[in-house]
């Protein structure tokens, strides 16, 4: 049977492709859905992808996935610097987590530099730009054998 993964992404990432694309690129959040719904049944696994621009929809979607899902990738976007409510939502979940930044966070602003996602997620990728969601999907399916 497919496994279930939860594909959460946070605050305006609904307007990619059309926000700042020098930094997070032209491709749309349908495109990168598309592209991993491909991947997935490769993969045979069973995708929810999610966006909202609300903060305690992302914790009520991380708690649904206790007890269904089998990993969850997670794009908090700015909440990724600011939201112990979605860290503490991720510690309440069994399975991997990967946190997934498009443009290098690193390179970027100082108050990019920390992430209280980090402190629960099992692998943290950032500057892969869109692709980097195909790639956190083959590291899930990877870890999930
Ligand atoms: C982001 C980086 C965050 O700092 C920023 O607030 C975002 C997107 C990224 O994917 O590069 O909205 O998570």
């Amino acid at each position: 049977m497919a496994r279930l993964i939860y594909i959460l992404n946070g605050p305006n990432l609904n307007l990619l492709g059309q926000r700042e694309p020098e930094v997070y690129g032209h491709t749309t959040l349908a495109d990168v859905e598309q592209a991993c719904a491909a991947l997935g049944a490769e993969l045979v696994l069973k995708l929810r992808f999610l966006q909202s621009n609300h903060e305690g929809q992302i914790v009520d979607w991380v708690q649904e996935a206790r007890g269904t899902a089998a990993g969850i990738i997670i794009n908090p976007a700015a909440l990724t610097h600011t939201s112990v409510a979605i860290l503490d939502a991720l510690n309440a979940f069994d399975g991997p987590v990967i946190e997934l930044h498009i443009s290098q966070v690193h390179k970027r602003e100082a108050f990019r530099h920390h992430s209280y996602v980090s402190q629960r997620a099992d692998a943290v990728m950032a500057g892969f730009g869109t692709h980097g969601y195909e790639l956190a999907l083959r590291q899930m399916a990877h870890l999930l054998v």
